[in-house]
């Protein structure tokens, strides 16, 4: 039977039909903003996420006989905060992934728990974009909200609730939460009990192939989904994402470059950063963990650096003239790598891996009366990669050394920015047939937890194969010399940053 995959995304609802052998019948894509009220914070009202769903779900149903649909497969941002009250209203607005005000409450709960504890149970230290500090945020600036809390969601597990009146989640998307226990996939409830919270403010959580709950008669007359059809536990964007492009065996890597950047490698086992600097966390692959180094503005940064600079381009864009991201990267690809000593800094919103600093931010180093906006454009996607290549150095050091990398996300419909990672990364790169990211993953993890797939491995060889393989070139080598300057930046710069954001938050004090 057919499968819907859906994916909450930071900036739209992505929801797929697909066909039991994994081709894409149909896509709906309504967007939406997020907010962002003050310096350091992101938020949603998550009904802004059910209209969307609603109105998704309903497009891919026209002309589609909703009795061939036979499961649902949930994925979405992670680390939100949903709070609900005890008539499962919304309490505040989701405090989201990219939102970096809890940064003291990251200290606040490292110092209950204590730092290596922390690292040993949930495979990361407590970071602000993870969801258990943004509680104890909560709990200290909103004490009458935090009074009425009766559950914790994470953004797909509040759209599974109002598709199906339950509470569930699933490993992969619960260990970005700071509270689950992820060498033995369930909650800690040493550390809940040592916050003084209530283990019943959790969902359920189960695996991601796992059917969890059903659509209900509510969920079905907002959507046209018939009330029964199974809904799988499904994961989070990332391990979601990573199903979709065949990282489902050890030692397979992926690089994603969405708004926020991904390097991802599948292990068989429960293995931990010593110092905590890449994620460990469960995969959305039965019995199996990941290691993921996350970069904060990947994509974004390119996104950010047209929207404010490309003034021209997004005219003539707008007039009816060739797409701005293309006039842009054809001007950056007339530039010579290491854009004569222009280096970026991606650190736009903070950054996690591998400087997890709220406080880091963007910079452009060496810059001359010869650069340009061309210059500027390429010292953009150049430092982009060279960031996304600090996280798999971490990994080669930990032994994962991946033959070939499979790059996703939109940012790979760039030629020049697909050799220049495989430049950068000095490995072979591919690129795979499914281009519809997470959403794809959860329809795959839906087939499966319905029996039309045996398991998520055999699905994954069965509906993914490589398309395009790209090999490194000419450029490695003044790439090389470059990075090894990139890597030295964020070092000395750091200081500077925590100064400056110091003299502006008592500057917005007075
Ligand atoms: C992963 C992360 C982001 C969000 C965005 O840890 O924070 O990738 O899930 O979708």
């Amino acid at each position: 039977m057919n499968t819907i995959g859906l994916d909450i995304g930071t900036s739209s609802v992505k929801a797929l039909l697909v066909s039991p052998t994994g081709e894409v019948l149909k896509v709906s894509s309504p967007e939406y903003p997020f907010e962002t009220p003050q310096p350091l914070w992101a938020e949603t009202d998550p009904s802004v996420w059910w209209e969307a769903t609603q109105q998704a779900i309903r497009s891919l149903l026209e002309n589609t006989d909703p009795v061939s649909i036979g499961g649902v497969g949930l994925t979405g941002q992670m680390h939100g905060m949903v709070a609900l009250n005890v008539s499962g209203d919304v309490l505040r607005p989701c405090i989201m992934w990219n939102d970096q005000r809890s940064f003291a409450e990251c200290e606040e709960m490292t110092s209950i728990i204590g730092k290596d504890e922390i690292l040993r149970i949930t495979g990361n230290p407590v970071l602000a974009g993870f969801t258990a500090p943004k509680i104890l945020w909560m709990q200290k600036h909103e004490p009458e909200l935090f009074a009425k809390v009766d559950k914790i969601l994470l953004p797909k597990d509040y759209i599974r609730y109002k598709l199906t009146g339950e509470f569930f989640t699933d490993v992969s998307d619960a260990s970005g939460m700071s509270l689950l226990n992820v060498g033995e996939r369930k909650w800690s409830h040493d550390i809940i009990n040592a916050l003084g919270w209530k283990k019943e403010w959790l969902p359920e959580v189960s695996e991601s192939t796992e059917v969890t709950s059903k659509i209900s008669a509510i969920g079905s007359g907002a959507t046209g989904l018939v009330e029964g059809t199974p809904v799988v536990a499904g994961g989070g964007d990332c391990a979601a994402q990573a199903v979709g492009s065949s990282i489902v065996e050890e030692g397979k890597v992926s690089v994603t470059l969405g708004t926020s950047g991904v390097v991802f490698a599948q292990s068989d086992e429960y293995r931990v950063e010593p110092e905590g600097k890449l994620h460990s966390f469960c995969h959305a692959v039965p019995g199996k963990w990941h290691m993921m180094g996350v970069m904060l503005s990947a994509a974004g940064s390119f996104q950010w650096f047209k929207n404010k600079f490309a003034v021209e381009e997004n005219r003539i864009e707008q007039e009816g003239g060739p797409n701005a991201y293309d006039n842009l990267t054809a001007q950056a690809s007339e530039v010579d790598p290491g854009s004569e000593g222009c280096i970026f800094l991606p650190y736009l919103s903070g950054e996690r891996t591998p400087h997890p600093d709220p406080h880091a931010r963007g910079a452009f180093i060496g810059l001359s009366l010869r650069h340009g906006l061309g210059h500027m454009a390429r010292s953009v996607l150049e430092g982009v990669s060279f960031g996304l290549n600090d996280s798999l150095s971490l990994m080669r050091g930990l032994g994962i050394n991946p033959s070939n990398i499979i790059l996703t996300g939109g940012g790979t419909e760039s030629s020049l920015w697909k050799q220049m990672l495989s430049d950068v990364f000095q490995s072979n790169c591919a690129l795979v047939n499914a281009k519809e990211g997470a959403a794809y993953g959860a329809a795959l993890l839906a087939s499966v937890g319905i029996g039309t797939q045996q398991s998520v491995e055999s699905a994954s060889r069965e509906w993914i194969r490589e398309t395009e393989n790209i090999m490194p070139g000419n450029d490695v080598v003044t790439y090389d010399k470059i990075y090894s300057h990139y890597r030295e930046l964020y070092p000395s710069l750091k200081n500077h940053f925590h100064s400056i954001s110091k003299i502006l938050e008592q500057g917005s004090e007075n």
